[in-house]
């Protein structure tokens, strides 16, 4: 196990390369196995949720060539079956979109029920009642869920609650079912655009991604593609962030500005500068930052991905601001590690009332998940003294150098071997 060591008190300058986007990589990945011809895809984020999907495709057979870190290659494979390993799904959420592209592609799935991060009750209900209209039946047994369809057909779905796995997943399936699929109440976000512009490139018909109604004409055979992955929003969200909660000064490069026009709103209304360039964004700030409210929402919304960080963020405004998390229940688990660190915030329900402007003090916490976790390194950063950060695995997951990433803006940042960090001072044991 590793921890990670941050010091406070240097504010974060410079430059930062941000990765391809995390969950257009999930999303675009599990498609691969539709394709009869090479596909390759570049901007892919060398991350652990990445590298456990590459091996789940592995494992059911498909040749994967890497062509440098970001790029990867993908040969037509005879696959040896439609049941991912339980040991490799449970890590993480986006292994269930594997039930739409194992069932487009077989007419059959059976995938253990999804891990991930741990934000509360993430039910699957929408996918499965899409999949049923699609004409696949649907089965739980032992912790898998079994699909099975003699063929796919075209169906109006209306979503129930606006999901970014569902709206995936039923797109997964819907590009190989026998005529015209429409999604209403669709998620809209920029991933969802990408896995669209991903499949149509391999022959599929799919109109209306980044809108709420998604039409999809299905299609029997699937070609090559080069595809580019989008940049990460959250990852750019995140460096964003940072440098307005710690007084620095970052550019991020190579971002579609138009995926951050939450965050930039939000950051200008709480005082730091945003220069917006065609593919880069500056933030800093010359003055204090101010208390401001902040509420969550499905895309074009405050994306609750970074809400942990808007929450680290509010602690250094004098004054009160409200969170609002209206996107998943219990996504608050990041609110007790903060307190540890001298934050004076209170929780009720859904809603997460901050008293900022209270200096921050380094301590021994722990990354309840992923988006959590680096909310709590970035605590670390304005905090006064050093912050140990353990469960790093969970940012792993998600974001590729975040270290390296830090240090080159010049903060003190240091990952250690669990050994060593039973010396260092402060440390829980
Ligand atoms: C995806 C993202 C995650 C992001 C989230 C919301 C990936 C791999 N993960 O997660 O980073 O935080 O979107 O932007 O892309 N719901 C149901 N029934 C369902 C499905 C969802 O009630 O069948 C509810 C969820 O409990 C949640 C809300 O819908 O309250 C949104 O969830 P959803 O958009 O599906 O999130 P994920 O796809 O899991």
């Amino acid at each position: 196990m590793e921890k990670i060591v941050v010091r406070g008190g240097k504010k974060p300058c410079g430059r930062v390369k941000i990765s391809g986007s995390k969950n257009a990589a999930l999303a675009i990945l599990p498609a691969v196995l539709l394709a009869s011809e090479k596909v390759s895809l570049s901007n892919v984020p060398d991350i652990a949720d990445v590298r456990t999907m590459l091996s789940i495709l592995e494992d059911l057979g498909l040749t994967i060539r890497r062509r440098g870190r970001n790029t990867l290659e993908f040969y037509p494979s005879r696959l040896r079956g439609y049941t991912p390993p339980y040991n490799l799904v449970q890590k993480m959420r986006a292994s269930s979109y594997l039930m739409g592209s194992l069932l487009a592609r077989f007419g059959r799935a059976t995938v253990p029920i999804p891990g991930g991060c741990n934000l509360g009750p993430r039910p699957i209900d929408q996918h499965l009642k899409g999949f049923t209209a699609l004409g696949a039946t649907c089965q739980i047994e032992h912790g898998l869920i079994k699909l099975a369809a003699e063929k796919l057909t075209g169906a109006h779905i209306y979503l129930d609650v606006v999901s970014v796995g569902a709206t995936v997943n039923l797109m997964l399936a819907a590009v190989a079912a026998e005529g015209r699929t429409v999604l209403e109440n669709a998620a809209k976000e920029p991933e969802i655009v990408d896995l669209a512009n991903f499949l149509n490139a391999m022959g599929a018909v799919i109109k209306g991604a980044g809108t709420d109604v998604i039409k999809i004409d299905g299609v029997k055979n699937f070609g090559g593609v080069e595809h580019v992955i989008i940049p990460d929003r959250i990852e750019a969200g995140t460096f964003m962030i940072t440098a307005a909660a710690t007084g620095g000064e970052i550019v991020v490069e190579e971002v579609i500005p138009k995926h951050l026009e939450a965050v930039t709103a939000k950051l200008r209304e709480t005082g730091a500068e945003v220069e917006v360039e065609p593919e880069q964004i500056r933030v800093h700030r010359n003055g204090p930052l101010v208390p401001s409210d902040l509420k969550t929402f499905p895309y074009p919304g405050f994306p609750t991905d970074l809400q942990p960080l808007g929450m680290v963020l509010l602690t250094a405004a004098r004054g009160t601001s409200i969170v609002t998390e209206n996107v998943f229940d219990g996504r608050f688990r990041h609110v007790d590690e903060l307190k540890r660190m001298g934050a004076q915030i209170k929780v009720d329900g859904r809603t997460a009332v901050i008293d900022g402007g209270v200096p921050l003090s380094g301590a021994p916490v722990s990354a309840t998940d992923l988006r959590a976790g680096v909310a709590l390194l970035v605590a670390g950063l304005m905090a006064e003294g050093e912050t140990v950060l353990s469960e790093v695995d969970h940012i792993d997951r998600g974001y590729e150098n975040i270290e390296e990433k830090l240090a080159s803006l010049g903060v003190q940042i240091k990952r250690l071997q669990i050994r060593d960090s039973a010396k260092m001072a402060g440390d829980p044991g």
